[in-house]
């Protein structure tokens, strides 16, 4: 049995890396326009120090590793934190995912260094509603992102759309017709309530059922396959006769949490056991000493609840316990 079981019988071998809180865009359903108080760059562990966390969940059995933000390819130097992961024994994975307006200038280095996958936001294929959603950058610097993901030879890409009652449903066919013609796995996913207004939350919350009628509606014939080489919470289709593929990621509608494969090390040092769960582990004082290391690691699975409770949230229950306050971009 590994090492990284849960009480629940879970076998852990993930861990999503956050390499910062900063992000250059304020995706509506992540970030306030004016931002929030990013952590001090001292308050960050180092890339030697996220090595020596990495180090001690690999001796465990944490054998893939997805580097997130806010934006992870904000902070510099991040080839050389990725050519460090790929060296340690037993790290097998090593994944990324961007909101892609960099991604032009660093993809090529980032596959040198040894990083296999990258994910890739993309909530809307109209430059005008782009400025709308993520409030800042451009679309078409991502739609380069993706193109430069794919001439650096990266496989799959997967793009990430989170879906917004009243503001990108009715690109839903739209992103279907580019699962049919390109080679890339589209992924639509379910609005979380993470560490932000409720009211926003729950005007545009839309369950992903919608995507299934509209690709019948389109005639499309689908069925379900296996993962599309992935750790995560995907559910994945095969559409006849297409170049690509879609999935549906729904946390709220649909919890995934029993089949929960991951812990999280956010930015500032914290083990974190669920998104969404309030209590977390810090590092710290642990660096230096690989066994206390290992043992927050431990620590962290006898904390992890069974599932979180998004759905209560969604039907205006209570809650039996208190989710993070941490928005999506200090998690990661
Ligand atoms: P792969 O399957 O390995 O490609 O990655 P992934 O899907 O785990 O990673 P990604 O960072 O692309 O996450 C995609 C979406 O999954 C996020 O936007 C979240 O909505 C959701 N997600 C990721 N991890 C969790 C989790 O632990 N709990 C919940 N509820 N949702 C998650
Ligand atoms: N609900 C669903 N997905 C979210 N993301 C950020 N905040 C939320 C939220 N509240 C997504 C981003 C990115 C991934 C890391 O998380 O779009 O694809
Ligand atoms: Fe930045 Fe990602 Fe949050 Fe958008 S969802 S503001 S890209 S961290």
């Amino acid at each position: 049995m590994s090492a990284l079981t849960d009480r629940f019988g879970r076998v852990h071998d993930y861990l999503r890396i956050s390499v910062t809180d900063r992000c250059n865009l304020r995706c509506l359903y992540c970030m306030p326009e004016e931002g929030v108080q990013f952590e001090p760059s001292e308050n960050l562990l180092g890339y030697g120090q996220i090595a020596e966390v990495v180090r001690a969940g690999a001796r465990l059995g944490i054998s893939k590793l997805r580097i997130t933000g806010g934006e992870p390819l904000v902070r510099p130097g991040l080839p050389g934190l990725v050519r460090e992961l790929a060296s340690i024994p037993g790290i097998k994975d090593i994944s990324l995912t961007t909101n892609g307006v960099l991604l032009a200038d660093q993809a090529e280095a980032l596959r040198a260094a040894g990083l296999k996958r990258v994910n890739i936001s993309l909530d809307t294929l109209d430059a005008a509603r782009f400025r709308f959603i993520a409030r800042r950058g451009e679309l078409r610097r991502v739609l380069e992102g993706i193109e430069a993901a794919a001439e650096a030879g990266f496989a799959p890409i997967k793009l990430n759309c989170v879906l917004l009652k009243g503001v990108n449903e009715d690109e839903i066919a739209a992103f279907l017709d580019m699962a049919v013609k390109r080679p890339l796995h589209v992924r639509f996913i379910e609005y979380m309530p993470i560490g932000h207004a409720d009211d926003n939350w729950r005007n545009h919350y839309l369950p992903l059922s919608r995507v299934l009628e509209i690709a019948g509606e389109l005639g499309l014939a689908f069925e379900r396959i296996g993962d599309v080489l992935g750790n995560g919470p995907s559910d994945d289709y095969r559409i006849r006769g297409g170049a690509g593929t879609f999935g549906l990621i729904h946390p709220v509608s649909d919890q995934f949490c029993t089949r929960c494969n991951r812990l999280r090390l956010t930015a500032d040092g914290n083990l974190q056991p669920c998104l969404y769960w309030v209590d977390e582990l810090n590092v710290k004082a642990a660096l230096g000493h690989p066994e206390e290391l290992e043992k927050l690691f431990l620590k962290a699975l006898a904390i992890k609840p069974r599932n979180h409770e998004m759905a209560a949230k969604l039907a205006d229950e209570a809650q039996s316990h208190e989710p993070t306050a941490r928005r999506m971009s200090q998690i990661g």
